[in-house]
This record gives structure tokens, sequence and C-alpha cells, in this order.
């Protein structure tokens, strides 16, 4: 199968901390794998280390044949990666359509000689940018909140914001970290059917959550980590029944 992303023997040490052990995984094109592990297992580490957030101690990170293994995070999102947060990164005090077309790359009004010489060029693009961010948020289901500003949403409608603005940067791999924690299961669902019909439409996901239930339900495949390494890996039922995986949820 075609793999987007290669992760080689990865280690990340932090003090006496081994967050990442010799970690490898292969991500397939279109697919959605799903992280779990107990707290402190790495995984938000894991996320850290192909986002260019954190450097590697050694190994390589292979993305659609680049090497981003010493690439600056800046250059990563531009190579079609993008995550999410454990702790939501929206700016709360602007609207929930003004969150989304901050993420947009390669804006061209953020190029000054562009305002100056081109304004055309400007407003056509914000033109453009405003309409797909309807189509995001139609898409989503989220249209009626555009104007709303983002303070006044519940946490679960901020996660469908942040999952948004992933959207909206045009990336292709998605890196969700709890994209379900702590909402509620109506907008559970919501999440995960709009996480499948991403997938259809050609974008690759990984995500690390908790919910067990959510996982099973919507990823192809899933990984089983524990201090930094990876315990076990396949389908979801047959990790749910692995020995590793239940002893560590009933410790
Ligand atoms: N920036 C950092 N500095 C020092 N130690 C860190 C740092 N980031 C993570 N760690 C440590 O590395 C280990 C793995 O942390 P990580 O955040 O990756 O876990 P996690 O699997 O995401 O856990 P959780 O499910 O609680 O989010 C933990 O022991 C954590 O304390
Ligand atoms: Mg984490």
């Amino acid at each position: 199968m075609d793999q987007v992303l290669n992760i080689i023997n990865v280690n990340k040490k932090f003090d006496g901390t081994i967050a990442l052990d010799d970690f490898s995984l292969e991500i397939p094109r279109d697919s959605i794998t799903g992280i779990i592990g107990p707290n402190g297992a790495g995984k938000t580490t894991l996320f850290n280390a192909i986002t260019g957030f954190l450097p590697l101690d050694s190994g390589e990170i292979i993305y659609n044949g680049k090497n981003l293994s010493r690439m600056p995070s800046y250059k990563i999102a531009r190579t079609g990666i993008v995550r999410t947060f454990q702790q939501l990164r929206l700016i709360t005090r602007m609207t929930v359509q003004d969150n989304i077309l901050l993420s947009f790359q390669n804006q061209a009004g953020e190029n000054l000689k562009n305002i100056f010489l081109f304004p055309g060029r400007v407003k056509n693009q914000e033109e453009k940018n405003q309409e797909k961010t309807n189509e995001l948020l139609s898409f989503m289901g989220i249209e009626e909140k555009a104007s709303d500003l983002v303070e006044g949403l519940s946490y679960g409608q901020q996660k469908m914001i942040s999952l948004a603005c992933c959207l909206a940067s045009g990336a292709d791999l998605l890196l969700l970290d709890e994209p379900v924690a702590g909402i509620n299961p109506e907008l559970i669902e919501k999440i995960l059917r709009v996480i499948k019909k991403l997938q259809k439409a050609g974008k690759t996901f990984v995500l690390i959550e908790h919910n067990i239930e959510a996982v099973m339900q919507v990823c192809d495949r899933v990984i089983f980590m524990n201090e930094g390494k990876k315990l076990a890996e396949g389908d979801p039922e047959s990790v749910r029944h692995d020995p590793a995986v239940i002893e560590a949820y009933l410790e």
C-alpha cells in the first residue's frame, strides 16, 4: 500500500524520561490510524516530533518522500501536515469564520508587494477564502455558527472549529490530538462522521484518543503505545483484545 508517512526508529528523551523509544510507524494514504495508550505514553510527543515542534534525538521521518527530520515546523506545515492541540489554540475573542480565515495558507494579503501592487489579487483571494470558509462550515454542518464568537461556543463546538481550521490550511495529513475527549456523545458522532467523510475526500488521519469506543468506530488501524514504544498494532478489534492492551487498561 502507498505510505504517506514513514517514521523510522525515532528516539526522544527528556532528561531521564524516554518519551519515544526507537519508535517506527508507517501511515498508509487515505487511512485513519488511531493511537491509544496511557497518560505519558509518548503520544503527543510523537505529534510534536512529526510536526517539528521538538527536535528528534535520532531517527528519520519521511513524508511523501521528503525528509522532515531536521526541518523547522513552519516548513513542515507547508508540506501538507497539520495538527490540532490537546489545549485548543483558537482566538476565542474572534468569530468562527475569522479563525478559519486566518488558517488559510499563502494568503495574498500577507505579502506587502501584493497589497500595494496588486490590490485586486488580494481582494480576489479574500473572496475565494470567504467562499471556502462558507463551504467548509456547511460541510461540517456548523454554518449557523459563522458569526458567533468562539468564546460563546461549547468545548465540543470549539473542537469542531479547530478541525475546520486544520482543513482551511489545505493539509492532506491531519494529526488530531484527542478530537473527541470531553465532549457529548451527539457531537462525538458528528465529528466522527466528518472525519469519515474527509477520508473519502482523500485526507489521511492520525488521531490520538482515550475514547476507545470512538477509536473502534472510526479507525482502520490502531496502534497501542506505552513508555514510548509501539506495543501492539492492527485492526481495531485485534488491538482491543491484545493482552498488552488489556493489561495496561486494567492496571
Ligand atoms: N516538553 C517536555 N519536557 C519534558 N518532558 C516532557 C515534555 N513533553 C513530554 N514530556 C514527558 O514525556 C512523556 C510523554 O509525554 P506525552 O505528552 O507525549 O504523553 P501522552 O501519551 O500524550 O500523554 P496524555 O495521554 O496524558 O496526553 C511524559 O513522561 C511527559 O512528562
Ligand atoms: Mg497527550
